[in-house]
């Protein structure tokens, strides 16, 4: 029984949680050129920790971007080996005004922490490396072989690790891999979530005059490309939130009747999530989907901004010369992103109005992935989540993406646990990030208590 590490748990807390604290203040945007150096000492900051709590071979491995972050402990003979993933690097702050405390100054207010990365992912990362401590530090042993890999460029879409993956190497070789960046459904409810959507990510940019021109004298004559921009961006999507994109659709693959059997089964009250998690004034989308097809289980197309023109207080009379919008897909099982990218490339070549050019970009995409429930591994993660909530695992999908997710499936032919403790109101990416402080200690229990019951299966390659 792991009680020892349990009460190691409790009797930690306090530090576990100041420890973290420390962690959060690095500001580790990885978009932002000028967070670069933060973003290394993210890494290093782990490191160092786990070097400390008694993991070997931790090192940083440089990647064409934000350093990877890798440690191993490898003596559990004959027993599995867990690849455990995570991400430190989080998503720019802004609005900046509407944080009740500085992004970067974690703050406890009613049973939560509050800070960019509190709960995506530096928060649940962090949970994995004390549950280590624990087992460490209480039994001077690990219940079963463990890889750790942390990246920090999972943000931007997680090219470095993607290439460090498809390179196959030593470092990941492992039975399977434990993700902890997903929610649980609803509080004191244990999840595992089973499904992510894939996406791409782009931008549209569309060039006008040579240069900005004066409104007034030219305007009548001159092309404006946020105009340009406004007329393709509304042949993209039409009112019903249905993709315009011909063959957009082709070949996805629906859930299953039993997958959406359970899904209606989940406790999810449409009003409430209508007001308290979205506060809009109506919920859009296809019609004849519920809302956790539309965010689960179909692609959707938004935009993020469009950069460009004037954009400062009061008013300047200006046709810009460029325009960009940021625009983004989220893909579902059966969707590749290079074939959705194509035909949305294809379509936009289509639209573009008379004076105007327009380039195509793609920053970043992911696949899709779902992951078959029926593996050792997540019984015992279900098992464990038991010990701790008494209650059964619901099994969700998400409507976010973890571009690496699929790579351990394809490349590394890993099942993957996903095992997040975030809860729907913990405002990821957006201002007054926070984490559940119960959800953080007890979560740290219940990787414990996985770690343990993964460590009674009977491997399939030994090593
Ligand atoms: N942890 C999230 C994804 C997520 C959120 C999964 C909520 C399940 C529930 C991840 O950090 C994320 O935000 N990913 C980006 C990926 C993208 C930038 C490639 C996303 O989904 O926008
Ligand atoms: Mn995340
Ligand atoms: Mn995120």
């Amino acid at each position: 029984m792991p009680s020892d590490a349990l009460a190691y748990v409790r009797e930690h807390n306090v530090r576990f949680l100041d420890e973290l604290k420390s962690l959060l203040r690095i500001p580790s945007v990885s978009t932002l050129p000028e967070h670069a150096g933060d973003c290394r000492k993210a890494a290093e900051f782990l490191a160092a920790e786990l070097r400390r709590i008694g993991m070997e071979n931790v090192r940083l491995i440089e990647t064409g971007g934000h350093p990877l972050v890798y440690a191993d402990w490898l003596h559990a003979e004959g027993k599995p080996t867990m690849l455990a993933y995570g991400h430190y690097d989080v998503q720019p702050p802004d609005p900046l005004d509407e944080w009740l405390s500085p992004p970067f100054e974690p703050t406890e207010r009613n049973g939560n922490i509050y800070a960019r990365g509190a709960v995506d992912d530096k928060g649940q990362v962090y949970m994995h490396v004390k549950a280590f401590e624990a087992l460490l530090a209480t039994t001077g042993k690990l219940p079963v072989n463990v890889r750790v890999i942390i990246e920090g460029e999972e943000e931007v879409g997680g090219e470095g690790i993607a290439n460090f993956v498809a390179s196959n190497p030593p470092e990941l070789k492992a039975d399977f891999a434990l993700v902890s960046d997903t929610e649980m459904f609803a509080p004191d409810l244990p999840t595992l979530c089973v499904g992510l959507r894939g996406m791409i990510y782009t931008e549209l940019e569309v060039r006008g005059a040579k240069t900005d021109l004066h409104s007034g004298v030219y305007g009548g004559a001159a092309p404006n490309p946020f105009f340009a921009l406004a007329l393709i961006l509304s042949q993209l999507k039409d009112e019903n939130g249905h993709i315009l994109i011909p063959g957009f659709y082709d070949g996805i693959i629906p859930p299953s009747a039993e997958e959406l059997k359970a899904w209606e089964s989940l406790p999810f009250d449409e009003e409430n999530y209508r007001i308290h998690e979205v506060g809009a004034s109506e919920l859009v989308g296809e019609p004849g989907y519920s809302v956790l097809e539309r965010t689960w289980a179909r692609p959707t197309l938004e935009v993020h901004g469009m950069p460009g023109g004037f954009i400062g207080a009061g008013a300047k009379t200006v046709i810009p010369a460029r325009a960009v919008a940021k625009v983004s897909m989220r893909l579902v099982p059966g969707m590749t992103p290079q074939r959705s990218y194509d035909l949305y490339q294809k379509y936009v070549k289509h639209l573009i109005p008379a004076g105007v050019e327009v380039e195509t970009r793609l920053i970043h995409s992911g696949e899709a992935c779902l992951i078959p429930v029926d593996n050792p591994y997540i019984q015992a993660a279900t098992h464990a989540l038991y010990e701790v909530w008494g209650k059964e695992t619901v099994f969700i999908r998400s409507g976010g993406s973890i571009p690496i997710v699929g790579d351990f499936d394809r490349h590394l032919g890993l099942p993957c646990v996903m095992m997040g403790f975030g809860l729907p109101d913990d405002n990821l990416h957006a201002p007054n990030e926070k984490f559940n402080l119960k959800n953080f200690f007890l979560g740290i229990e219940a990787l414990v208590r996985f770690f343990e019951e993964a460590g009674k299966i009977e491997p399939a390659s030994k090593g």
